[in-house]
């Protein structure tokens, strides 16, 4: 039965994939190398939700494979204990938004049907909101991620932690660091709620 599922989420994700390799459903496709769909476990207890692909995960179509993702994957290994095969990572947005601008709100709407699938199909216990853009789709709010952060939210039946996004961190510096770890200190101990 098991098997049956993760077969399942497999299947269902790649078929979702093909969907979104050929979307044109907004301007972001004209100026994309690769669409970035998501990378790791289909069957994650945890999931983790950037903005959109930089310039490295463009060129590459797999998120966080630049200086932002690093410090995901050290801050994953070093609290979580959990490397990429552990988890799933995609974005708010799929295709990169050029010189690396904030998504804006038609694009994220063109793009929400492949995320909210995303989330159905995985069926993660935890979704771990990286920035601004991630956490305000996640948890239908409007205010910032200062404001989100530093608390587990139960929603549909899963977690949901918020935290800053890498890239804010790595030109902030030590203190929010900090506060990141402790974010995922949440995600950790939401991981292990029944
Ligand atoms: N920033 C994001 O939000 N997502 C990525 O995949 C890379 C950088």
């Amino acid at each position: 039965m098991t098997e049956d599922i993760k077969d399942d989420s497999v299947v269902l994700l790649k078929k979702l994939e093909q969907i979104a390799m050929e979307c044109r459903k907004c301007r972001l496709a004209s100026s994309r190398t690769n669409v970035v769909f998501g990378v790791g476990n289909p069957e994650a207890n945890l999931l983790f939700i950037g903005e959109g692909p930089g310039r490295d995960e463009d060129l590459k179509g797999e998120p966080f494979v630049g200086r932002s993702g690093k410090l995901l994957d050290r801050l994953c290994e070093e609290e979580l204990g959990m490397t990429r095969k552990d988890f799933y990572i995609a974005n708010v947005v799929k295709c990169r938004p050029p010189d690396n601008r904030d998504p804006l709100d038609d694009e994220i709407q063109a793009c929400r049907g492949f995320l909210e699938k995303q989330i159905e199909i995985i069926n993660p216990k935890v979704i771990v909101a990286l920035g601004n853009y991630s956490t305000r789709f996640v948890l239908n709010k409007t205010e910032g991620i200062k404001a989100l952060r530093g608390k587990i939210y139960s929603i549909n039946e899963r977690y949901v932690v918020p935290t800053y996004h890498p890239a804010a961190a790595l030109r902030a510096g030590a203190t929010v660091v900090a506060q990141m770890r402790a974010d995922f200190i949440r995600a950790k101990m939401a991981l292990c709620n029944n």
